[in-house]
């Protein structure tokens, strides 16, 4: 089974380590390198949590690079008040020091699709690493096989304003500049598809009776999540977003949706809107493939296989 190449771009963040552990855990995916953007936490912080995620894989041979730490216009917005303090759920994991991390983001984006494999790029985070590689060399960012983003919505509210989803408020005009210029229709893993996927106290129950460390670093940096989401949303229990941009990619079976233009709104009430002009009013031709469906249960039962292939009976018991 030929492993496809990725490039994971991400701002860990809590759901973005539960992308990255399904990701790695999947073997499905080669991952060329993890890059960061500042978004849920400033990208240095970020990549201090992606080295705690490759440590508990024993995965530290993945390089990890750190990108832009402001948006290409906006002053920066962090989610610390979702993600704490650390961005791992104030975990407060120790460090990993005897690692190297790199600088230039972009340039490495660049570089990997430069060497003429078929490379995708899953999006988890704001798109300024994105925006900027296009603008560096727009040439070869347009060979990029398939590029998926968590982000934006159609039908569904915001999480950053009535009409906002955060990694397309955070930088709007990465997100625009991203949309407007790649030239094969990107993937947009939106708020109406992502909100299906939530992990329950029933979930998390099951997790902490795994009692493996992988489980326990889940429940562990799941926690202030949860309490985030019953504070915010009156939700029991909390959205894993970006793991379902990485199962769709490796599945495309767990979700349908259709293809549109989309414009992203750069300021005002509206700022960070994905306008999906599902009517083609506009009359241009579409630059996304926006998610509507989700198989809610294929993905839960392909996160917790994945992820923990040893309790597979179990899990089939309780889905
Ligand atoms: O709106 C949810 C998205 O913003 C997720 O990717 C989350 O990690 C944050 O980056
Ligand atoms: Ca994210």
């Amino acid at each position: 089974m030929i492993k496809r190449k990725v490039i994971i771009d991400c701002d860990p963040g809590i759901d973005d380590a539960l992308a990255i552990l399904l990701a790695l855990k999947s073997n499905k995916l080669d991952v060329q390198g993890i890059t960061i953007v500042s978004g849920n936490v400033p990208a240095c912080q970020g990549a201090k949590n992606v080295l705690k995620i490759l440590n508990l894989l024993n995965r530290l041979d993945i390089p990890v690079y750190i990108g832009e730490e402001y948006p290409l216009v906006r002053e920066l917005v962090t989610a610390e008040d979702t993600h704490g303090k650390d961005g791992l759920g104030e975990t407060f994991l120790p460090d990993i020091s005897n690692t190297n991390i790199f600088y230039n983001a972009v340039d490495f984006i660049i570089k990997t699709i430069k060497k003429g494999d078929k490379i995708s790029i899953i999006a988890l985070g704001p798109l300024t690493n994105l925006a900027k590689a296009i603008k560096k060399d727009a040439f070869t960012l347009n060979k990029v096989e398939e590029i998926i983003s968590m982000g934006g919505s159609f039908k569904s509210h915001g999480n950053c304003s009535p009409v906002a989803e955060f990694n397309y408020w955070v930088d709007p005009h990465a997100a625009k500049y991203v949309y407007d210029n790649i030239n094969s229709p990107i993937t947009m893993v939106n708020l109406d598809v992502t909100r299906e996927i939530i992990l329950t106290p029933n979930y998390i129950e099951l997790l902490s009776q795994f009692n493996t460390s992988l489980s326990k670093f889940i429940v562990d940096i799941t926690k202030f999540y949860v309490d985030f989401h019953w504070r915010q949303e009156r939700t029991l229990g909390c959205v894993i977003n970006d793991p379902l941009a990485v199962a769709y990619f490796i599945d495309n079976s767990i979700c349908s949706g259709f293809y549109s233009h989309i414009d992203i709104v750069t300021d005002g009430i509206a700022m960070g809107q994905s306008i999906v002009d599902v009517a083609n009013f506009y009359g241009y031709k579409s630059n996304s493939y926006v998610l509507n469906k989700v198989d809610n249960h294929k993905f839960m039962e392909y996160f917790f296989t994945c992820l923990f292939p040893e309790f597979k009976e179990d899990i089939n018991l309780i889905l």
